[in-house]
């Protein structure tokens, strides 16, 4: 159970570190396509529906710098770090360049990050990003759970579908990943009790 959240800062630029009160504290990162919903995603596992914390656009590229966000919990404190997405082809590439950069300095360092939330589009399953973003997870040996958001958008045909077949283009278990809707709160628990697990093992 969540009681409390805060924004406790960001990192804007190559060799900045995370911010004071974050250090030490146990980390979970969320990784995915500029407007895949990682913000809405964070919001609603905060409680954050009316009046979000972490901000929203309907256009890709909102999330300019690595959010820190600080979560006091019912089994202790730890903190939600909201990462600009990848793949915004219209975004200068100079801007993308310096965004990888800033991310990898990030998350090479790993110093408190205990894993990684990946989230995929159910609708459109994992593109060639999405893979990238696996593979290069995987090289630095963060552990990994799968978001598939924007469920409320397919039909419950579809959706068994589209899970099925992205479980199987990331050659995952179908226990690591879970559907999930900022709209209508799907997957919001199981998320939460699954964070639960890996930060306060
Ligand atoms: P960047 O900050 O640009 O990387 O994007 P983001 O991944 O943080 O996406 P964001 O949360 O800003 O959401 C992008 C758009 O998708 C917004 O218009 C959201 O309202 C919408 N959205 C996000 N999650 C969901 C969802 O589960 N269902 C529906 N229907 N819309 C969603
Ligand atoms: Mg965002």
């Amino acid at each position: 159970r969540i009681k409390s959240v805060e924004f406790a800062g960001a990192i804007g630029q190559l060799g900045q570190q995370a911010p004071e009160s974050a250090r030490g504290m146990p980390q979970v990162a969320f990784s995915g396509r500029s407007n895949v919903g990682k913000s809405s995603l964070i919001n609603r596992l905060l409680g954050r529906t009316r009046t979000a914390i972490a901000r929203v656009s309907q256009s890709p590229g909102k999330t300019q710098e690595i959010n820190f966000y600080r979560v006091r919990a019912d089994l202790g404190d730890f903190f939600l770090v909201d990462l600009p997405g990848y793949g915004y082809a219209k975004a200068p590439l100079a801007l993308q360049k310096k965004w990888e950069s800033v991310i990898a300095e990030f998350l090479t360092a790993k110093t408190d990050l205990v894993g990684m939330v990946q989230l995929i589009d159910l609708r459109t399953g994992p593109t060639a990003d999405d893979l990238r973003s696996v593979d290069y997870l995987a090289q630095l040996e963060i552990p990994v759970l799968f978001a598939f958001t924007k469920s409320d958008k397919l039909s419950l045909m579809k959706r068994q579908e589209q899970f099925r077949s992205a479980v199987q283009k990331l050659g995952i278990d179908p226990d690591q990943a879970i559907p999930f809707s900022a709209l209508n709160g799907e997957g919001t628990q199981q998320l939460l009790d699954t964070l639960g697990e890996l930060l306060f093992p």
